[in-house]
């Protein structure tokens, strides 16, 4: 069975809180629930984690080098700041989805760049919890088709 690691970045522990009316009022646990669900009806494994740390992201990416077949992340805030984020993905070499609830593009300046996109498979951004939940599905069918 493939065995997807789910990455979730800083500050995304606090959703169903933080800034609803751009993230929307779902909880990480609701999302993650849902996830599980889909990860079910696609017939692969999750592992979540989620960090509010820079160090501790690229520790859970090393980790998933041998043990898992790809990565569906949401690296937050890092997504605009972290070359060590990427380097990792990079290194570990694992097909990587990048997602994000709000749609990164039409928001401000500094959120336009992503350090991930260039050694990501793809991004989806823009449609809440189902980001999530389509990025999933492109993960696995990308995964599927190696
Ligand atoms: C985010 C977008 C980022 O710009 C922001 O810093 C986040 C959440 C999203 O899911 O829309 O923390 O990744």
């Amino acid at each position: 069975m493939l065995r997807v690691q789910v990455i979730h970045g800083p500050n995304l522990n606090m959703l169903g809180l933080r800034e609803p009316k751009v993230y929307g009022t779902q909880t990480l646990a609701s999302i993650e629930e849902m996830l599980v669900c889909e990860a079910e009806t696609l017939g692969v494994v999750l592992d979540s984690f989620q960090s509010n740390s820079e160090g501790a992201l690229v520790d859970c990416i090393q980790a998933a080098f041998g043990e898992r077949d790809g990565i569906l992340i949401n690296p937050g805030a890092y997504t605009h700041t972290s070359v060590a984020m990427r380097d990792a993905i990079a290194a570990v070499g694992l097909p990587t989805v990048e997602v994000h609830l709000s749609n990164i593009h039409k928001r401000e300046a500094f959120r336009h760049h992503s350090y991930i996109a260039a050694v990501a498979v793809g991004q989806i951004c823009g449609f809440g919890a189902d980001s999530y939940r389509l990025g999933l599905y492109a993960l696995v069918q990308h995964l599927k088709s190696l």
